[in-house]
């Protein structure tokens, strides 16, 4: 799979999600569906939006132990989406156990890449809450190297991250950036913005867009757009 733009489908339910999919007459384009949506609407909704031609990212962030890891993914596996992930935080362990449930018997299987520090925790909430000392960006490489030891196809991470990511973990290993915003658009609650131009001069491999296309007034031409910008 070469460098694309996946839409963050952050919507309450499936009426909504078809509705906004149906105005895409274009290229099907790659989708995310997060907890909201799965879990409002359960794995039909996977499988529809499958049936109408989408490659799903499933972003459920799994976290548990490995043998429970294990067996939820072999579920997922059976759901034919093309992306899932989880916690680093979980252990080496966890993310062995998860490729392994992935895998299906014909040894193909969904990409997995894992997700370091959300960026909702800061040093200070780091150290207080998790008692974990060392600075947050030696944190998220450190998880980084871990999920490629596992391996794993690469993590969830912000585009100003992604150089060092492929230095320390390989070309290969996927970045997958949120934190999207057009030159000339909202930031919103996001902080640390790039624009999709951007994120591609900093090796993103795949940029998750949100609101600046699922808000915009226009979502399919929002769509083209940042396909232009990000895959030129
Ligand atoms: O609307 P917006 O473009 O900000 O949406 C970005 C998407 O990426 C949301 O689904 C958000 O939950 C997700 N995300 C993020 N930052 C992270 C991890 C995931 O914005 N660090």
């Amino acid at each position: 799979m070469g460098k694309d733009v996946i839409i963050a489908c952050d919507f309450a339910d499936a009426e909504t999600t078809y509705a906004f999919l149906s105005r895409f007459t274009g290229k099907k384009p790659f989708v995310k569906i997060g907890m909201e949506l799965f879990y409002a609407e359960g794995p039909a909704i996977v499988r529809e939006i499958k049936r109408r031609g989408h490659r799903i990212f499933l972003d459920l962030k799994l976290h548990d132990i490995p043998n429970t890891v294990r067996k939820a993914m072999a579920v997922l596996s059976r759901l034919d989406v093309d992306i899932c992930n989880l916690h680093a935080a979980g252990t080496t362990r966890m993310m062995e156990a998860a490729l392994e449930g992935l895998t299906r018997p014909d040894g193909s299987r969904p990409l997995l890449i894992a997700v370091t520090q959300l960026t909702s925790t800061d040093q200070e909430s780091m150290e207080r809450d998790l008692l974990i000392r060392a600075p947050i960006d030696e944190v998220v490489m450190h998880y980084a190297e871990n999920a490629r030891k596992a391996g794993l196809d690469g993590v969830v991470c912000s585009p100003l991250e992604a150089g060092k990511v492929h230095d320390r973990c390989g070309a290969s290993f996927l970045t997958v950036t949120p934190g999207i915003r057009f030159a000339d658009g909202d930031t919103g609650d996001q902080k640390r913005v790039t624009t999709p131009a951007l994120a591609a001069s900093l090796g993103s491999d795949y940029i998750v867009v949100g609101r600046p296309i699922t808000a915009a007034v226009d979502p399919a031409a929002a769509y083209e757009r940042c396909v232009r910008e990000f895959v030129k």
